[in-house]
């Protein structure tokens, strides 16, 4: 088990489409898994896909207590999905300031639908599906457009609404003022 470098944005081999995996319940998948996950924490992420530690394979990884990153969200379990397909199950979308291990120091005001249906496999091979919302749903978008290699600096609309977050604590701040008064 290691905290791995991850890739960040502009490095070409972030722009690779992932590859499925086809060998289940393997040592190798068990360690990337805990690479990944070791990795994620000690970054402080909320997430993270294998593309990121440079494996080439559809796997995500996800799932926090309380996040410095984002504090403002709810825990979600910890969990690991394996070649993932998702499901858009709405039109309603939410604004969030989104950031990424890839683009760091970075963040965009980043639209994402509210509600997903996810499909995938579990290290095992187990079949694994449901549904999610909110931050939980944005956290499968972001995951699984790294394994189509979309960074979410091109899902940012507005390029005034993305940039470093120091210089962005103010504008932050008062977007998420303003929307939890409305
Ligand atoms: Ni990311």
């Amino acid at each position: 088990m290691a905290i791995k470098p991850v890739l960040r944005m502009g490095n070409p081999k972030l722009l690779r489409i992932a590859e499925p995996v086809t060998n289940f319940d393997t040592q190798e998948l068990h360690t990337l898994i805990e690479d990944m996950q070791e990795t994620q924490k000690a970054k402080n992420g909320v997430g993270i896909a294998a593309p990121q530690i440079d494996v080439n394979l559809q796997v995500i990884a996800f799932g926090f207590d309380k996040n410095p990153r984002y504090p403002n969200q709810k825990p979600i379990p910890s969990s690991v999905l394996i070649n993932p397909e998702i499901k858009i199950m709405t039109d309603e979308t939410e604004e969030l300031w989104e950031g990424c291990l890839c683009v760091p120091g970075l963040r965009g005001l980043v639209k994402r639908y509210t509600c997903v249906h996810y499909r995938g496999y579990d290290p095992k091979g187990n079949l694994i599906e449901g549904e999610a919302k909110g931050f939980h749903a944005r956290i499968l978008q972001h995951e699984t457009d790294h394994l189509k290699a979309i960074l979410f600096p091109a899902r940012v609309p507005n390029l005034q609404m993305f940039g470093f977050e120091e210089e962005l604590a103010g504008t932050i701040e008062a977007f998420y003022a303003q929307r939890n008064k409305s």
